[in-house]
């Protein structure tokens, strides 16, 4: 049974023997930053910086937020404004791969240039299991995974990284968190990617994009926090596609209603299949089907030969101007490597999505993603 405290004692007989002089670490306010940091800081106390990095990517008022809430935690926590640095790099780049990789490379630009500024050789990183094993089986570049793909972190960046919590998974995570005493509202914080809503503007990346899924998101997660769910957010893009002739007969011979299949044309999503990484077409179910036919129509789409990454149940039109698709996620899991999708009644997420809908004007449509992981995975990106 894994145990928090002799963890966590272990960690800092282990940090103590580093040597550290001093120390960065970048917090988002996620559970693993956070907790990484903290450990590092029972050791070296003020020789440790702690920075929250504000990519542009946050959620509405975070920044703020979290510096405020991990003030008493992390006292030396510092707000940096970096958003337009990576504003200027990321605008109109459309592939989830190169937009992962880049987020990579500016955050770490950014994290270099800081460690210099205040003569640090050593950065903090919350990255655990999860993360590397995912990025090493090529399923996605994870944003924090450096040394466990090959980067010469000291030749490239100037510092050498701690991972405190590299072997753990975030359910071990949440204990030793709630161990060190760490506020309730980041211990069960739900996850958030270091990348932010970058990956959940699908397809192309734009400022207006950005702004609906920052709207959507704060809706979204206002509706459904007290559910118990592991996970849930919006994201969205373009609201352009095509209908599926095939996909659309087989699902109305299966079920006999009255359903249209389409593929988004502009945007594609990830999934996992088998252990690797499948980059593929965005489905829409559209019909009428009965509640428990929503959450299985995705086994009848997602066949053996599939490339599918993720299939959307269409729940509501939107506004006729509308130029945005916009798409819940929730879902329920204890390790992320595999997740079920939250079973919501088709008159709750109807009601979620017209909020939706009168809030944004710019979204065109609003659908639930039926796609567990796998063959999905839980972002779209
Ligand atoms: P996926 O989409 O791979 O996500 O099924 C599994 C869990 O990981 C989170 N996630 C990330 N976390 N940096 C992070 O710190 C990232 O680049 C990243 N990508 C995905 C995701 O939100 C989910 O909880």
């Amino acid at each position: 049974m894994f145990n928090p405290e002799e963890f966590v004692n272990r960690c800092i007989k282990e940090i103590r023997k580093l040597g550290i002089d001093c120390a960065i670490a970048a917090v988002s306010g996620g559970i693993d930053s956070t907790t990484a940091a903290t450990i590092v800081y029972k050791v070296i106390g003020d020789r440790l910086k702690v920075f929250f990095l504000d990519t542009g990517f946050m959620r509405e008022n975070e920044p703020e937020h979290v510096v405020n809430l991990l003030k008493n935690v992390l006292p030396s926590i510092q707000l940096t404004d970096v958003k337009q640095e990576f504003y200027n790099e990321l605008i109109g780049e459309f592939d989830a791969e190169i937009k992962r990789r880049k987020f990579r490379s500016i955050f770490y630009r950014m994290l270099s240039r800081l460690a210099k500024d205040y003569g640090c050789t050593w950065l903090v990183q919350g990255t655990i299991a999860l993360d590397w094993v995912e990025t090493r089986d090529g399923i996605k570049t994870q944003h924090n995974v450096l040394e466990q793909i090959g980067i010469d972190t000291c030749k490239e960046f100037g510092f050498k990284v701690i991972e405190p919590l590299k072997e753990l998974y975030k359910d071990q995570v949440r204990q030793v968190a709630k161990y060190l005493g760490l506020p309730n509202e980041i211990v069960y914080r739900q996850p958030f990617p270091g990348p932010g809503l970058l990956i959940r503007c699908v397809g192309k990346f734009t400022l207006e994009k950005l702004n609906v899924v920052r709207k959507a998101t704060k809706i979204v997660e206002e509706f459904l926090k007290d559910k118990g769910f592991s996970q849930w957010f919006a994201a969205s893009w373009e609201d352009e596609k095509i209908i599926d002739q095939e996909l659309t007969k087989l699902i109305r011979d299966k079920y006999n209603k009255n359903v249209e299949v389409y593929k988004f044309t502009s945007v594609k999503g990830t999934g996992v299949k088998g252990n690797s990484r499948v980059y593929g077409p965005i489905i829409l179910v559209n019909g009428d089907l009965e509640e428990d036919d929503v959450y299985r129509v995705y086994i009848d789409i997602t066949t053996e030969d599939f490339d599918y990454a993720h299939v959307i149940y269409h729940i509501l039109d939107g506004n006729k101007n509308g130029k945005y698709y916009v798409t819940i996620r929730a879902v329920i899991t204890s390790n992320f490597m595999t997740a079920y999708v939250a079973k919501l009644s088709i008159s709750e997420l109807t009601n979620l999505a017209q909020k939706i809908i009168n809030e944004i004007p710019e979204v065109s449509g609003v659908g639930y993603d039926i796609s567990p992981k796998p063959p999905a995975t839980i972002e779209f990106e």
